[in-house]
C-alpha cells in the first residue's frame, strides 16, 4: 500500500450528482492500486460551493472534480487557475495544496479529445462543420479543444443565446453562435455533432432536437448518441471522456496515472 498512514479522499461536486459514474471509476482505481481511500459523490447546491470547496483541506481531501453546474462558478473561488483552465473559462478539477490553497485545472479537453481518438482513430477536427449544442462549462472545453485541433467551422447553439454568443466572442476563430431555433437546420452538412447540455441525464428532459438533417456519415458525440445510433451514425459517448479525464486528476491528487482498461470500461458501461 503506497500510503498506509493516510486514508485518501477525493470526490465529485455537482447538483444533481447521484447519477455520476465517477465514484465507481475512482473507487475501482483505489482497489486496483491497493490504496486505502474513497471517492464520494458530494451533492453541493450552487450557493454552498464556496464553503464546500474551502472545507476540502480541513477534511483531508486531495481534491475534487466538478460537474454541472459548478465548472464556471468554481473559477471565482479557487486560489490559482492554470493557463488552460483560464483559456477555457471553466475548471473541472480542484487540487488541494499542502497549505490548503486550491488549484483549478481543466481535464475535460484531454478527456474529450482522447476519447474521440480512442473510439474513432481516423477522426479529424477539420473534416467538416461541427455543431456543438450547449454553452456551459463543458461546452467551453469542447469548443476550445476542437478549435485547438484545427476545426474550421463550429456552429454553437444554446437555449440561452447570450451564453453561446459570449463563447463565440471570447474564443473567436471558427466559432459562430446561432439562434436556438436553428438547431435542427444547423446539423445539415455537419461532420460531427456534440451534445454538451445536461439533457438526457437521469431526471433531465431529453434534448429537443431533430436529427433528420444530420448526415448519416456524421460522428455524434455524447448524450445524443442514443438517438443518433438508431439512425446508424458513428457515436462516441460521454463515458470515455469521463474515464479519460480521471487519469490526469489522479496524477495531480495521488501521483499515480491509472489505466483505462477494457475491464473498467465494460464495468461502467454495464451500469448505463
Ligand atoms: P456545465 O458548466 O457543467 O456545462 P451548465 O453551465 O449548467 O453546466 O450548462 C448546462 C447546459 O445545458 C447549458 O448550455 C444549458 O442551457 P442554458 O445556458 O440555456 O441554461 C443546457 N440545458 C440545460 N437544460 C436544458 C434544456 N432543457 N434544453 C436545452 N438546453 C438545456
Amino acid at each position: 500500500m503506497a500510503h498506509p498512514d493516510r486514508f485518501l479522499l477525493a470526490g465529485v461536486m455537482g447538483w444533481p450528482v447521484m447519477h455520476s459514474r465517477s465514484p465507481m471509476l475512482h473507487n475501482y482505481w483505489f482497489k486496483q492500486h491497493h490504496l486505502a481511500g474513497t471517492y464520494v459523490p458530494l451533492a453541493i447546491r450552487p450557493e454552498s460551493l464556496a464553503a464546500a470547496l474551502r472545507a476540502l483541506h480541513a477534511l483531508g481531501f486531495a481534491g475534487c472534480n466538478l460537474t454541472i453546474p459548478h465548472k464556471q462558478q468554481a473559477m471565482t473561488i479557487v486560489d490559482e487557475v492554470d493557463a488552460l483552465a483560464r483559456s477555457i473559462g471553466a475548471i473541472s478539477c480542484v487540487v488541494v495544496r499542502p497549505d490548503g490553497a486550491l488549484a483549478g485545472t481543466n481535464n475535460d479537453c484531454y478527456g474529450f479529445i482522447q476519447n474521440v481518438r480512442q473510439e474513432q482513430p481516423g477522426w479529424r477536427a477539420d473534416a467538416g462543420p461541427i455543431a456543438v449544442i450547449g454553452a456551459g462549462g463543458g461546452s467551453r472545453a469542447v469548443c476550445y479543444s476542437l478549435a485547438q485541433e484545427g476545426a474550421k467551422e463550429i456552429r454553437l447553439l444554446n437555449r440561452t443565446f447570450g451564453r453561446a454568443k459570449g463563447i463565440a466572442d471570447e474564443f473567436g476563430g471558427p466559432i459562430r453562435a446561432l439562434p436556438w431555433e436553428q438547431r435542427h437546420d444547423a446539423l445539415e452538412g455537419a461532420a460531427m455533432v456534440v451534445n454538451t447540455t445536461s439533457c438526457g441525464m437521469v431526471g433531465q428532459p431529453l434534448l429537443d432536437i431533430s436529427l433528420d438533417k444530420l448526415p448519416k456519415t456524421a460522428l455524434a458525440a455524447d448524450i445524443i448518441y442514443i438517438a443518433a445510433r438508431k439512425r446508424g451514425n458513428r457515436t462516441v459517448n460521454g463515458l470515455g471522456m469521463l474515464l479519460n479525464q480521471g487519469r490526469p486528476a489522479w496524477k495531480a491528487w495521488f501521483g499515480i496515472e491509472p489505466e483505462v482498461t477494457p475491464e473498467l470500461r465494460a464495468m461502467v458501461e454495464r451500469t448505463i
